[in-house]
Order: structure tokens, then C-alpha cells, then sequence
């Protein structure tokens, strides 16, 4: 299978309101595919109806060879999905927790012990079996959700905003174990407000009101998408003299980044321009994900969704 996820125009409306609009994308085997975009820009959207959960407006799709209109039950046997409100039972132990999910996913009474050891293993829970979820911390309940998503060995996992509301050290930890996952040959899709974990997937996809924007390695990504030159520039008041910057003919773009504001020059043979209406030396820098991902939220909202 050359594709474990492919999409064909998959679109979903609600009402009038277009919340995915016509997406085409490709997700190979064993690939971390990070799925980023602003608020409301459909992600969950997207996730729940590979996932089989949400029927499609229209456009078609099909997951691990199976076709997402006509083969929905079979997809949803064979896939693991981690949800952005994730379901664990509050009143449960992780032990139980996992045994539920063991029989959800209709695991072998006599492969169970082992499937689960190996979840505990996996999320470092060994030694917690028997705690409330409850009393669990995010960052061992994220894991703890993970392992109960994947019990069953899926081929490709989905997971929405996993990380969100933990601890750096938790979210670090949480993607080493998806790279662990992807290097043993799992497909994870992964949504995500993180640059940082944006960083770590081997594609991003970038979706704006619906619409696929970008999609590519972080590195291609970050050198390919602004176009002239990104500089930073360090100056007082940076807040109050955005808009004034904003509206010299040879910016393109501003944003603010902690006390600095990056500039987008139309081109390198304005930095003297530059530096002489802000006062400041302007100095050149490669763009973060965090520009690409304000350059095409701009992008969009200006009308360009193509890709
Ligand atoms: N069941 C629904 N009925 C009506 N509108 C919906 C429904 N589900 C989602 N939407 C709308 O579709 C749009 C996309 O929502 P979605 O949850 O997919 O965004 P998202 O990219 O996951 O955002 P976030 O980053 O906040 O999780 C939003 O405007 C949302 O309000
Ligand atoms: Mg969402």
C-alpha cells in the first residue's frame, strides 16, 4: 500500500458553513504526519471523519486501503484514534482503564496481560496500575489515553491535540514515544498548537478555514514559503510601531515575537530603507515554522487557499 491515508476532495459542511472544504492529502506508511492550523480550521473535523466517526459532505477517502463511505465499521476496527477530549474513566484504575479498552477492541482474553504490560511499558505506567485515573497527573493521563488508543496494535493512529495542557516534559516525552511508535512502522497523524512537536513530524500539513495551505517537510516549509527576505529588528515600542512598518510600501508583512518584531522585505536591497526609518539594524534570519504559520494564516485570510 503506497498510501495508508489518501483523501479525495473530502469535504464536510455544516449548514452553510463549509468546515472542510475539498482536502486532498497523502500520508504514507510509518510517516508522523503533523496536521497544524489556527482555531476552527477543521482539524477535529478532518481526524473524525478519517476516523469513520463523522460522515463526509462529500469527496471520498480511503484509510489502509479500505474506502471511508462504503468500508466505515472496517476502518474503525483497524485504526486507533485519540480524541481532543480523550475518554478515560475517571473512576477507574489505569489497570482497568486499559483491560476496558482491551475489550473494546475485542483483544484475545489470552493476549490481554500482555498487551497491556506492554501499554504500561510504553507509557510508563508500570507501578501505577492499580492508581484512579482520577489522581493521575495530564501528562501520565495523555499517555495512559495513548496506550488505550493503540492496545490494539492499530497500523495508523490519530491523534487530536494530545499534548495540550501538559507539561513541557510531558509533551517531550509523550512525542518520543510517537517517534518510537513511527520507527516500529505505525502511521500517526497528530494535531497540534506546538511548534516545537510541528518540528519533530516528518510532514506538516497546514489547513486555514478548511482549506489545505501547505503541505511539506518543516525544513522545505520553512525555506520555501515567505517569499523576500525575513529580518528582525530591535526596537522599542515594538507594539505601537508595527502598524507604521506594516505600512511601508516594501513590507509585506510584520509580527511580534517577544520584544522583537520580524519584517518581511520585499526584497534584501531594502534593508537600508528599513534602517533608516526604524533606527535599528535590521538582521536577517531563516524563518521559524511559527512565521510560516503566520504567513499562511495571512495567506488564506487574503483568499489564496490553494495547494
Ligand atoms: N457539529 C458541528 N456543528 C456545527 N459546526 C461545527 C461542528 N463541528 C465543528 N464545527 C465547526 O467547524 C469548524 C472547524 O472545527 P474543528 O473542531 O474541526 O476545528 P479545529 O481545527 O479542530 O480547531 P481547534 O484547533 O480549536 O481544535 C469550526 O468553525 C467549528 O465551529
Ligand atoms: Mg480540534
Amino acid at each position: 500500500m503506497e498510501y495508508v491515508v489518501e483523501t479525495r476532495d473530502l469535504t464536510r459542511v455544516f449548514g452553510k458553513f463549509t468546515a472542510v472544504d475539498k482536502l486532498n492529502i497523502k500520508i504514507k506508511p510509518g510517516e508522523i504526519y503533523g496536521f497544524l492550523g489556527p482555531n476552527g480550521a477543521g482539524k477535529s473535523t478532518v481526524i473524525r471523519m478519517l476516523c469513520g466517526i463523522l460522515e463526509p459532505s462529500s469527496g471520498s477517502a480511503s484509510i489502509l486501503g479500505y474506502d471511508l463511505l462504503r468500508e466505515a465499521e472496517k476502518i474503525k476496527t483497524r485504526i486507533g484514534y485519540m480524541s481532543q477530549k480523550f475518554s478515560l474513566y475517571d473512576d477507574l484504575t489505569v489497570m482497568e482503564n486499559l483491560n476496558f479498552y482491551a475489550g473494546i477492541y475485542r483483544i484475545l482474553r489470552e493476549e490481554r496481560q500482555a498487551r497491556i504490560q506492554e501499554m504500561l511499558a510504553m507509557a510508563g505506567l508500570h507501578c501505577r496500575e492499580k492508581e484512579l485515573v482520577a489522581n493521575l497527573s495530564g501528562g501520565w493521563k495523555q499517555r495512559l489515553a495513548l496506550g488505550c488508543a493503540i492496545i490494539a496494535r492499530p497500523s495508523i493512529v490519530f491523534l487530536d491535540e494530545p499534548t495540550s495542557g501538559v507539561s513541557p516534559t510531558s509533551r517531550r516525552m509523550f512525542f518520543n514515544i510517537i517517534q518510537e511508535l513511527a520507527n516500529q512502522g505505525t502511521t500517526v497523524m497528530v494535531t497540534t498548537h506546538f511548534m516545537d512537536e510541528a518540528e519533530r513530524c516528518h510532514k506538516i500539513a497546514f489547513i486555514s478555514a478548511g482549506k489545505l495551505m501547505a503541505v511539506d517537510t518543516p525544513g522545505y516549509l520553512k525555506r520555501n514559503t515567505l517569499q523576500g527576505l525575513l529580518v528582525e529588528l530591535a526596537i522599542p515600542q515594538a507594539m505601537e510601531r508595527i502598524d507604521a512598518l506594516e505600512n511601508l510600501s516594501y513590507v509585506k508583512d510584520c509580527s511580534i515575537h517577544g520584544s522583537l518584531i520580524h519584517v518581511l522585505l520585499a526584497d534584501e536591497k531594502y534593508l537600508g530603507d528599513l534602517h533608516d526609518f526604524s533606527g535599528a539594524e535590521p538582521r536577517p534570519i531563516v524563518p521559524s515554522l511559527d512565521d510560516v504559520f503566520i504567513a499562511l494564516t495571512k495567506r488564506q485570510r487574503a483568499g489564496e487557499g490553494n495547494a
